[in-house]
């Protein structure tokens, strides 16, 4: 495997020296979209909240946000968590924050136990996104909110490109998202485009009929 194929790969699963550097790019170079992502969750104040498929900056992000909030953040990269708990050392600390290694194929949560999840460029990668946005769906709370967020609308020439290069990565478009979390069981879906760039934010809402 060529060294860019291997770098750009690991964005998929880090590992290694190679994966440790690629989540400190990804947690800086991804602050600008995960805030526009952020800036969609209007009106709510989660006490409880799951950051799936985390580098760390954004779980930090979302605890200043939400000065409310417990946050649990989960990986299964063992480099991904290392780096979580790292950035987050302090917030662990004062008990606000937990880091777990776990595959969103199967959560290692109870049921309706988190008000908001939050997927940040990872949705990509999640082994059959129907399956696993069942499983956010099952342990969020009834009126709980899932937000995703990707800089790949599913039809962008980059996101193209590296769907070619990195194994196992599915750039998907925000009707494919809508229709995925929908068969989840989320009653209520709305998609945010921004005005210049490829990137997408989906809300799904988990309604008390759904
Ligand atoms: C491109 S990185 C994004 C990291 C961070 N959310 C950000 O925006 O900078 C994707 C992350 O999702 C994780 N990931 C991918 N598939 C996963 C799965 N099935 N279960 C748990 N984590 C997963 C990867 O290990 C990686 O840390």
């Amino acid at each position: 495997m060529g060294l860019f194929k291997k770098y750009v790969s690991q964005t998929r699963k880090p590992e290694g020296i190679l994966g440790k550097l690629m989540v400190d790019g990804m947690n800086g170079g991804h602050a600008k979209l995960a805030d526009w992502g952020m800036s969609h969750l209007h009106g709510i104040t989660p006490k409880t909240i799951a950051e799936l498929g985390c580098g760390g900056r954004n779980a930090a992000e979302l605890m200043k946000r939400c000065p409310q909030a417990k946050l649990t953040a989960l990986d299964y990269s063992s480099v991904s968590v290392e780096k979580a708990r790292a950035f987050n050392a302090a917030m662990i600390e004062a008990g606000r924050c937990t880091v777990v290694r776990g595959n969103v194929a199967s959560l290692p949560f109870e049921n309706a136990s988190f008000d908001l999840a939050t997927a940040f460029e990872t949705v990509y990668f999640w082994p059959g996104i129907e399956t696993c946005f069942a499983e956010v769906y099952r342990t969020l709370k009834p009126g709980g909110v899932f937000l995703i967020c990707n800089e790949s609308d599913g039809t962008d020439k980059t996101g193209l490109k590296f769907e070619k290069i990195i194994d196992g990565m599915k750039c998907h478009t925000a009707e494919g998202l809508d229709a995925a979390l929908r068969a989840a069981g989320f009653g209520f879906v709305r998609i945010y485009r921004h005005p210049d760039k490829p990137w997408l934010t989906v809300v799904g809402r988990k309604t008390a009929d759904s």
